[in-house]
């Protein structure tokens, strides 16, 4: 770890990140605010790779909500391209360094390329069984939790299930972060202090950190940073 003392420093199993800022950080630099998910794009490859060298599992990277559809169609669909570059670049990387890519969210309805590039990354990295990369895409919390309600009760009403045995960790086995440990520490760049729809069950005992950074701007010692104050933080589950 970079810049680290002698301190002991925890790493937390899943790491959870809303990237926030990109559009703010961009009129800082007078540009377009897409010029602003390029960059927080180049951003998210960097840490993902950090993230992982440090030991953390799972990765779960916030990248486009259910409530983004309300910003224009121009920077909607530049969105969409992101990942179809990130799959193109990096997909050697992700299968040399042992990642497995899940996808969160309804991508039906995301441009048929995206589309494709997600599915194959999904399918192209199943094996993999170092780490998890959890791209969060069309993603929301309440979308999560209903579309699994709904599929319990087709369950129930076609008697594959008894109402009895809904309990969490049945619950959690119908969310997309199946077989996923919960969160552990759950970043938020950009000085916003909200959770904004992202992974509500997941995140009920998660340490919080919040960072002014923009994400274009996060760095490694960004990182370092929300890493050295997971590390303090006493973690009771409800205990003592
Ligand atoms: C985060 O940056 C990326 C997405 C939500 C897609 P924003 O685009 O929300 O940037 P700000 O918050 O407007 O600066
Ligand atoms: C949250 O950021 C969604 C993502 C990072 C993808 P937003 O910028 O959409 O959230 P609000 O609108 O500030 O709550
Ligand atoms: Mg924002």
């Amino acid at each position: 770890m970079a810049n680290v003392s002698n301190e002991q420093i925890k790493i937390p199993r899943h790491l959870a990140i809303i990237l926030d800022g990109n559009g703010r950080w961009a009129l800082s630099q007078g540009q377009a605010r897409t010029f602003g998910h390029k960059i927080g794009a180049n951003t998210m490859k960097e840490m993902v790779n950090y993230a992982f060298s440090l030991g953390i599992e799972v990765i779960s990277l916030y990248c486009f909500s259910t409530e983004n559809w309300k910003r224009s169609k121009e920077e909607i669909d530049y969105l969409f391209t992101l990942p179809i570059e990130y799959f193109n670049k990096y997909m050697d990387k992700l299968i040399e360094d042992d990642i497995r890519v899940i996808i969160s969210g309804d991508i039906s309805s995301l441009p048929k390329q995206t589309i494709l590039a997600c599915d194959s990354a999904v399918l192209k990295t199943k094996d993999c069984k170092s780490h998890v990369l959890n791209i969060c895409l069309n993603y929301g919390g309440h979308d999560e939790i209903i579309r699994a309600v709904k599929q319990i009760a087709y369950e129930v009403k076609n008697d594959k299930v008894d109402v009895k045995d809904i309990n969490e960790e049945m619950f959690s086995s119908y969310l997309y972060t199946k077989d996923l440990p919960m969160v552990d520490l759950l970043i938020r760049t950009s000085n916003e202090k909200r959770i904004s729809n992202f992974m509500l069950w997941q995140i009920s005992y998660a340490e919080i950190y919040f960072c002014k950074t923009l994400w274009p701007a996060f760095t490694k010692s960004d990182l370092d940073k929300a890493l050295k104050d997971f590390s303090k933080r006493k973690r009771r589950f409800g205990g003592i």
